[in-house]
């Protein structure tokens, strides 16, 4: 596939490939699984919940590279196989590193099954506060973080249930020196640009060009930071994580005490022929007894004299100036340190209740890169040999591992030959001749100097081709690691490794009346105890027991670190930084190529070129898998090593050579088992889709079903209705008819019946006139008769 770069193996060709991606805005790109990151200086909108979602559940290679596909692989393995999980991100200063971890992060909150968006929320807030305090500006990267974390974190049934956050190697000088354009941690000049003048008097604060362990640096801003947003946002992270008002208090306490300490000045005045430091001001004393609730005597005796104890007495030697100015770093040393792992510890009280049993976990490793600077110190042999221990780990996983495997498994393999760091890690760290524990013996031998180890490890190394003394008489030696060959100059080797925390500081601190702080030193104090005591072989202890060293304790804490690594399933994320002045988009090959030489990257690619890196079981294979079988059932003769088998052809057999079948595993190439994965994704997408149809078809189904009666329904309401409507307009139309028909004929009935009544009545009126005249005719007669004057003619003439 385009974005993996295993074609053409060649350095320029993989530089290439890199840079003209890069120059498309393409930043990740695979060599196998493992990622390789080019920072851009400049946020790409690429980790939306968009790409969240478009990534999730898919295997690698499926869609461009992408830390979100790691994410989605590792998070997806982990459920899957029920196996822990481990992102190794691993880089440079100002490669990247946290920033990934912080979207690796960021990504398993969105995509996890939770539905407690509190744990969450503490998991991801832990980080601005961590940053806080343990990170700082460098002339190489504006928050470089000045410590190593490995951060688990655990899931049951694929929610975040809690995690736990380890911490490595706390820069300890940065606290009371920084080279210039360099700023000590971000906290001081967050807490001073935040607090109000009120709140600043309360703990006696000024402005940060005030303070001795702010200024040395001569950079107490950064473009594009806001320190007192950033103050605001670590205070509601620890609102969201629990922390007590008065635990904020002590802290903000502490942080002011570190900065008194710093101002505390001496004079050198002389006694008996001898220097004697002696306080020059009492105000910062003051100050800081009063913010501690500390002895103020107490602190000025820790300050100015060493305390040897014989035989139950105490005595106090007076410290010279620069043992006074060692003695007020020490101090600040150790408060910072001491409140820096309180935090870490205080933070996984919150994070980490939930019971840890039967959970599974993914856990991100953000640790310091391979450093080589002009000046190499106990620092860069720490950090350098951490990263050796982390790419033998890398080595191991890769490639011994997998050889003994081969080996174990009776696959055919070609012996590949790789560049074995154990030789060096043995050089540095294996008892009881490696430079480490001939730096811790020498640190519990009151006589020994840094001249006294260097000339030590000249005498038990200088055979050894790994190991350089150089030309002149300096105070150096060269170690050659997997990355190139280191020099480093042992000047305060010694002093560097006796643990900064001093026994009468301890008990100081112990003393406070702040419960929170004497309570913090106090758990150190016991917890050294128990340390030193169970080393001793049994219950009489005859000799005095050792003070850890730092070399001694960070040795443990890498090799509990590198063996939690070895129980989970590692991926690699390598990260690159294009250019030294942190510009964006801008890729030069030289510092490219360094790092690409520097990580290994070049040989990783010959070697996984070369094997097969994925091995899955027989059962897990064919149930992954099985699909490819295309439902040809499995018949009852076949044993797995058949139906793998006959999995594994049906891809045809042009890709014999991508696979092997051992004795209980299945070899791959990592772009087989993503053709497999793709082609099973096609049959099994296809099969969903399929029973998706068919879900879909009975629901439609059954709502057009439902829909139909009741349109049916309807229609037939609609129906009758109409038909009624109409009906009675019909019936209304014939009684209206009727009506009128009955009207009409009545009325001609009537009018009939009238026009006779009026007929009969004229009949009846002249019938009743013609009587009337008749009566009246009669009448005359009868009265012409009577007066006898009357004629018969003319009687006859009137009845006419
Ligand atoms: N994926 C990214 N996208 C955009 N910018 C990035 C990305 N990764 C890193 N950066 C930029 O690079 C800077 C340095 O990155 P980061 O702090 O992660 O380096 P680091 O490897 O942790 O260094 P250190 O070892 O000093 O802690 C960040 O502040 C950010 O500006
Ligand atoms: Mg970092």
């Amino acid at each position: 596939m385009f974005y993996y770069i295993f074609s053409d193996l060649n350095e320029h060709s993989i530089l290439d490939n890199l840079k003209s991606r890069y120059g498309r805005g393409l930043i990740y790109t695979y060599t196998g699984s493992i990622l390789v990151a080019v920072n851009p200086y400049k946020m790409f909108n690429i980790y939306g919940l968009d790409m969240v979602k478009r990534y999730e559940g898919k295997p690698l290679g499926e869609l461009p590279p992408h830390l979100f596909a790691i994410g989605s692989v590792s998070y997806t393995k982990m459920i899957k196989d029920n196996e822990n999980q481990v992102l190794i991100i691993s880089g440079e200063s100002g490669a990247g590193k946290t920033e990934s971890t912080k979207l690796v992060m960021q990504y398993l909150a969105a995509v996890n099954r939770s539905g407690n968006n509190l744990i969450t929320e503490q998991i991801l807030e832990a980080n601005p506060l961590l940053e806080s305090f343990g990170n700082a500006k460098t002339i190489r990267n504006d928050n470089s973080s000045r410590f190593g974390k490995y951060i688990e974190v655990f899931f049951k049934n694929g929610a975040i249930v809690g995690a736990k956050t380890a911490e490595y190697l706390l820069e300890k000088s940065r606290i009371v020196t920084q080279a210039p354009e360099e700023r000590n941690y971000h906290v001081f000049y967050e807490m001073l640009e935040e607090l109000s003048d009120e709140q600043k008097a309360k703990y006696g604060l000024q402005t940060a060009p005030k303070y001795f362990y702010l200024n040395q640096g001569g950079s107490a801003l950064i473009r594009g930071r806001d320190d007192a947003d950033n103050y605001r946002k670590l205070t509601a992270a620890m609102d969201i994580l629990n922390f007590e008002r008065q635990e904020q208090e002590t802290i903000v306490k502490i942080l002011a005490s570190v900065l008194h300490i710093g101002n505390v000045y001496f004079k050198v005045v002389q006694e008996n022929n001898h220097d004697r430091a002696e306080l020059g001001s009492d105000a910062e004393i003051k100050w800081v007894a009063h913010l501690l609730d500390l002895s103020e005597d107490w602190l000025k005796q820790a300050l100015t004299s060493k305390v040897t104890e014989a035989r139950g007495d105490r005595f106090y030697t007076p410290y010279n100036l620069d043992q006074a100015l060692d003695a007020r770093d020490a101090v600040a040393k150790a408060l910072y340190c001491r409140m820096f792992s309180w935090l870490v510890e205080r933070i996984n009280m919150i994070i980490c209740r939930a019971e840890r049993e039967k959970s599974t976990s993914l856990a991100v490793l953000d640790i310091f890169g391979f450093e080589d600077f002009h000046f190499n110190s106990f620092e860069q042999l720490c950090i350098n040999y951490a990263n050796e221990t982390l790419q033998f780990f890398f080595n191991q996983h890769i490639f011994r591992l997998e050889q003994k495997e081969y080996s174990k498994e009776k696959i055919r393999w070609e012996h590949i030959e790789f560049k074995d760091n154990q030789p060096t890690i043995d050089l540095v760290a294996t008892k009881p001749a490696g430079i480490l524990h001939i730096l811790d013996d020498e640190s519990n031998f009151p006589q020994a100097t840094d001249n006294s180890f260097l000339e030590k490890c000249h005498f038990h190394h200088s055979g050894n081709e790994l190991y350089d003394k150089p030309r002149m008489s300096d105070p150096e030696f060269y170690v050659v690691h997997y990355a190139g060959k280191i020099k480093y100059n042992v000047q305060h080797f010694l002093e560097k490794n006796k643990d900064t925390l001093r026994s009468d500081v301890i008990e100081l601190m112990c003393e406070s009346k702040n419960q929170i702080l004497s309570q913090m030193f106090k758990d150190h104090r016991d917890r050294l105890i128990t340390k030193t005591l169970s080393k001793t072989t049994g219950r009489y202890v005859t000799v005095k027991p050792r003070t850890t060293t730092v070399a001694a304790s960070f040795n443990e804490s890498l090799l509990s670190l590198i063996d939690t690594m070895s129980r989970c399933n590692p991926f690699f994320v390598r990260c690159i930084k294009p250019n030294a002045q942190k510009a964006p988009m801008t890729f030069e090959d030289i510092v490219v190529l360094d790092q690409l030489r520097y990580t290994g990257m070049l040989e990783t690619i010959r070697i996984r070129k070369m094997g097969y890196p994925v091995r899955i079981k027989f059962p897990h294979f064919i149930e992954r898998y099985r699909c490819l079988m295309k439902g040809e059932p499995i018949r009852s003769n076949q044993v797995p090593w058949d139906v793998c088998k006959v999995i594994l052809q049906s891809q045809g057999p042009e890709f014999k050579d991508e696979y092997q079948i051992g004795a209980t595993k299945v070899f791959m190439k990592e772009a087989f088992e993503s053709r497999l994965d793709t082609a099973a994704g096609a049959i099994k997408r296809a099969a969903a889709v399929r029973l998706q149809t068919m879900v879909r078809t009975f629901l439609v189904r059954n709502r057009h079903q439902k829909l139909r009666s009741a349109v049916t329904r309807l229609q037939r309401m609609v129906r009758m209705w109409k038909t009624r409507r109409d009906f009675r307009t019909v019936r209304n139309g014939i009684v209206l008819a009727q009506a009128q028909f009955r009207m009409f004929s009545q009325r001609r009935r009537y009018l009939k019946t009238r026009e006779n009544l009026k007929h009969r009545l004229e009949e009846h009126r002249l019938h009743r006139r013609k009587q009337e005249v008749q009566a009246k005719m009669e009448k005359e007669r009868r009265g012409n008769m009577a007066m006898g004057c009357v004629t018969s003619s003319e009687c006859n003439a009137a009845m006419i």
